[in-house]
């Protein structure tokens, strides 16, 4: 197992190998990815779970913002998905997984950019899962509910969001555990909760009262 991101201290603590990447520049973790395949031979499972949030008034937002957030969120998996998808393909084995939102499916007011970019990611997983079983690659979308992480934590505490219901609260090493029970099985969405699940199809069938919902919790306290 190979750990990947920006801050080299925090890769140290792990106790894994790693490598120093900012999956941001597409290009060099293409290049890196490439790298690894020649020294160790083969890449069985990309995870891509670099991901960066804040939440933002859209008026306060810019294409930029935009953009910023993609490129980790959204265009990163893509590129690691298309560079590891090859050597997959000849060997007929293999798992990507690209860690989504539940706000892809249930997006929040100010949450405008990231929503987005997972829900590309999500939108991305699926639609390729159709294409990549035929050569014997699973790819799965994740959906790890809320964790206490920084990014999880920090939108709590800095960001206003408010905590989330019990049934929706889940630890790293849950997340962790269901993700391991399910990968390389039959499911393309893994997800850590239902209740998100439930909320799509209250969206569905009581737009009006889900919406009314949404708003007291996020945007009208
Ligand atoms: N926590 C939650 O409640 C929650 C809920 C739904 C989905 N998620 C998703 O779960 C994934 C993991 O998030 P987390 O909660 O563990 O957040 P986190 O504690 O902030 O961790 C994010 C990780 O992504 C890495 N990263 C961010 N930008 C990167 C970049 N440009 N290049 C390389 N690595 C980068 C960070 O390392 P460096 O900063 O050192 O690069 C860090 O290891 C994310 O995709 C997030 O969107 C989280």
């Amino acid at each position: 197992m190979i750990g990947l991101a920006r801050r080299e201290e925090l890769l140290k603590e792990l106790g894994l190998p790693y490598r120093v990447c900012d999956v941001s520049d597409t290009e060099a973790f293409a290049v890196l990815l490439a790298d690894v395949e020649r020294e160790h031979g083969r890449i069985d499972i990309l995870a891509n779970n670099a991901g960066v949030g804040e939440m933002a008034p859209f008026e306060d937002s810019t294409i930029d913002d935009y953009r910023a957030m993609l490129e980790t969120n959204f265009f990163a998996a893509v590129a690691g998905t298309l560079q590891v998808l090859p050597g997959m393909r000849t060997r007929r084995s293999g798992v990507i997984v690209n860690v989504s939102s539940d706000a892809a499916r249930a997006p929040e007011p100010g949450n405008g950019a990231y929503s987005s970019s997972k829900a590309a990611l999500s939108a991305f997983t699926e639609s390729i899962s159709y294409e990549v079983e035929s050569f014997g690659v699973r790819v799965h979308v994740l959906y790890p509910a809320w964790v206490p992480t920084a990014m999880g934590q920090g939108a709590v505490d800095d960001e206003a969001m408010p905590l989330p219901p019990k049934a929706v609260r889940r630890t790293a090493e849950q997340v962790s555990k269901l993700l391991l029970d399910k990968m390389g099985g039959p499911v393309i969405a893994i997800n850590a909760s239902k209740l998100p699940m439930v909320a799509g199809i209250a969206r569905t069938i009581f737009e009006r009262g889900y919406r009314y919902g949404i708003k007291r919790a996020f945007w009208e306290r």
